[in-house]
């Protein structure tokens, strides 16, 4: 099981983690249910996954995924977005919370907020989301319905590092579904949620393994130039 130094704020200081050799630390930012969530807090437990979950952070107090990491004894924190007039001072909140954790690494999880420069200039270079399409097909809402409304033959998910533009940094890992024969929004979703479950936390180990980076505006995996996203399954980590 990967250690976890970041059980209360004050052992999750800097002074802590610059002492701490287990590894990056992450922070996980969430709105829901959390099931992406709960992929990271089983891989990280598991050892698949080298890295310290330091804190769940929701905009919404009430996201079940806080629970989830209640139970796995991990920091949360809320912070409501209506409590702010502008998105970039409701950023600066959430900046203000994580940079009591020092994060390596921000893990956006099905966390439903446009973010402003306040937040991705802060973290350049060290946020992930991921997003239900094969972008850069399908950005924004309702990518699957979108999906089956153009008799797509795959749909899929994709993990990339986060610009200020939605659903448009550099493309790190997908993963391809096929679309079935009356598929419904609901059970195409189902079946994509599979697949990010298994290559979100690929790409955060490539992160937290030292392989993956983000320079120059682009994703470098061993050195290399990512000039294509990885595929689940066919290439090898
Ligand atoms: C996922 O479909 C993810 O791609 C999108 O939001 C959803 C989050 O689901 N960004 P969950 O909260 O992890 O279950």
């Amino acid at each position: 099981m990967a250690a976890r130094y970041c059980r209360s704020r004050h052992r999750c200081g800097a002074v802590r983690l610059s002492e701490a050799s287990a590894g990056l630390s992450a922070a996980v930012l969430i709105s829901g249910g959390g099931t992406n969530l709960g992929a990271f807090i089983d891989a990280t437990e598991s050892g698949e996954l080298p890295l310290n979950l330091c804190v769940v952070l929701s905009n919404k107090p009430e996201a079940a995924g806080l629970d989830r990491a209640r139970k796995a004894g991990i920091d949360v924190a809320s912070i409501r977005h209506q409590d702010f007039p502008e998105r970039s001072l409701f950023d600066a909140a959430l900046v203000e919370t994580l940079d009591k954790y020092q994060p390596d690494l921000i893990i956006l999880a099905g966390f439903m907020r446009i973010l402003t420069p306040t937040f991705v200039d802060h973290f350049a270079g060290r946020i992930l989301n991921i997003h239900p399409s094969l972008l850069p097909k399908y950005p924004g809402r309702n990518t699957h319905q979108r999906a089956i409304d153009a008799g797509d033959e795959w749909h899929g998910c994709t993990v990339h590092f986060v610009t200020t533009e939605l659903d448009s940094g550099t493309a790190i890992i997908q993963g391809r579904v096929p679309l079935l024969p009356d598929d419904t929004a609901d059970e195409l979703a189902a079946r994509v949620l599979q697949v990010e479950h298994r290559i979100y936390p690929q790409a955060a180990a490539l992160f937290a393994t030292g392989r993956l980076e983000y320079r120059d505006g682009c994703a470098w995996l061993d050195g290399k130039k990512l000039h294509e996203p990885l595929q689940f399954a066919t290439d090898a980590l």
